[in-house]
């Protein structure tokens, strides 16, 4: 049947950059016979401003029957004073914990014409294609007891480290098999020399390595992690890893390559009836209200990601190098939006340029 794709603009540059996403689905179509079950709807403010919610139960319904989700951004200051309950973030967080999405995918990519924004020797970067698994919705964020108390004289605040058994199995599982699909090196990153949910956390990943005879899986700690992935980070495939250091460690593997603008993200759960897993696809930035509206946005992180959805959501993994050369080509041309611009006096085409160029590739 048709693979169905669920579009959520969102707000500021999201539906911006989302109609450049919407020319390479039409392309798609149109040029490799590969059509998609389109349909769009609203999240965040757009949503609060039609329906007084962030995200209606229709939206959410919706969202849980398509094969992927794809959204551009949330957010922006008319929306600052909303109660919590009906901010636009909560339109996205209420996708991510009904669909369940327990794995969280960055992936830190260098192309090689903006190996110069990295502030890392080019060499270090230079080719550079790993992916951060982080797991998303337990861990130290989510642990209780939780809170601030009274203690003596004086306070005490507390968050709890916890993972059962099932939550590391399942997570795990979403890295081997990314790991299968990509070169077949998955490196677990805890704390097990001083925690005893790292200890464990070792032992099930371990037990979960069986099932994958062919990936090669190695252990560290995540603090001596930090320090390899900045030293020598082509020794890295994929790497799984908690909340919280995967918080961490995500962010520091995001900026060995570069802009804000370029960076795509998944958020996977668990396999539906057909196989394939619930997903939300994203780019890392926001909605830069400080651009909107202005053709400044770069485009290329939600195409990204729609590319990380080809592969991951519709088995479509050769496709999906073929957007991400198309962007690699583009960038070697010399093609830029604003937010890539250097000193050498390159005059930064639109947000619309970009995606003609990406799609004309
Ligand atoms: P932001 O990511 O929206 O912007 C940070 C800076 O990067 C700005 O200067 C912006 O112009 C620039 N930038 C971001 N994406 C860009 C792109 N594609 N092309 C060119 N430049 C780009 O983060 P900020 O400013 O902290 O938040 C703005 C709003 O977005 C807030 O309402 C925030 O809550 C929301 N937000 C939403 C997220 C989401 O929807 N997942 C994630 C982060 C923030
Ligand atoms: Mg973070």
């Amino acid at each position: 049947s048709t693979p169905s794709l669920l579009i959520l603009p969102g707000d500021g540059i999201g539906p911006e950059v989302m109609a450049e996403v919407r020319k390479i689905v039409d392309w798609f179509g149109a040029k490799r016979d590969l059509t998609f079950d389109v349909s769009e709807d609203l999240v965040g403010g757009a949503a609060y401003d039609a329906h007084g919610t962030p995200l209606h139960d229709d939206t959410m319904a919706r969202a849980q029957d398509v094969d992927a989700v794809l959204l551009g951004a949330v957010g922006g200051p008319k929306y600052d004073a909303l109660d919590f309950s009906l901010k636009p973030e909560r339109g996205l967080l209420r996708l991510r914990k009904e669909m369940d999405l327990f794995a969280n995918l960055r992936p830190a990519q260098c192309f090689d014409a903006l190996s110069h924004f990295s502030s890392l020797k080019q060499e270090v970067v230079a080719g550079l294609d790993i992916m951060i698994v982080r797991e998303l919705t337990s861990g130290v964020y989510f642990g209780e007891p939780r809170g601030i108390f009274e203690e003596g004289n004086e306070r005490v605040g507390i968050n709890t480290q916890r993972y059962t058994e099932s939550e590391i199995d399942r997570v795990a599982r979403s890295a081997f098999e990314l790991a299968m699909k990509r070169d077949k090196k998955l490196c677990s990153m805890e704390k097990a020399n001083v925690m005893e949910s790292g200890i464990l956390w070792r032992e099930v990943v371990t037990r979960v390595g069986q099932d994958y005879p062919e990936v090669e899986l190695s252990h560290m700690y995540a603090d001596a992690g930090a320090m390899q992935l900045t030293r020598w980070p082509k020794q890295f495939d994929v790497i799984v890893t908690d909340n919280l250091f995967g918080d961490l460690l995500s962010d520091l593997a995001a900026m060995l390559t570069g802009s804000l603008g370029m960076l795509p993200s998944a958020s996977l759960g668990a396999p539906m009836s057909n196989g394939r897993p619930k997903a939300l696809y994203e780019p890392v930035h926001g909605s830069a209200p400080d651009i909107a509206g202005q053709g400044k946005a770069n485009p290329i992180a939600c195409i990204l990601s729609f590319a990380m959805a080809l592969r991951y959501s519709f088995d479509q993994g050769d496709e999906a190098a073929r957007v991400e050369k198309a962007v690699e080509a583009v960038l070697a041309d010399g093609v830029r939006t604003a937010d890539l611009l250097g000193e050498d006096g390159t005059v930064p085409v639109s947000t619309s340029e970009m995606g003609d160029a990406i799609v004309a590739k």
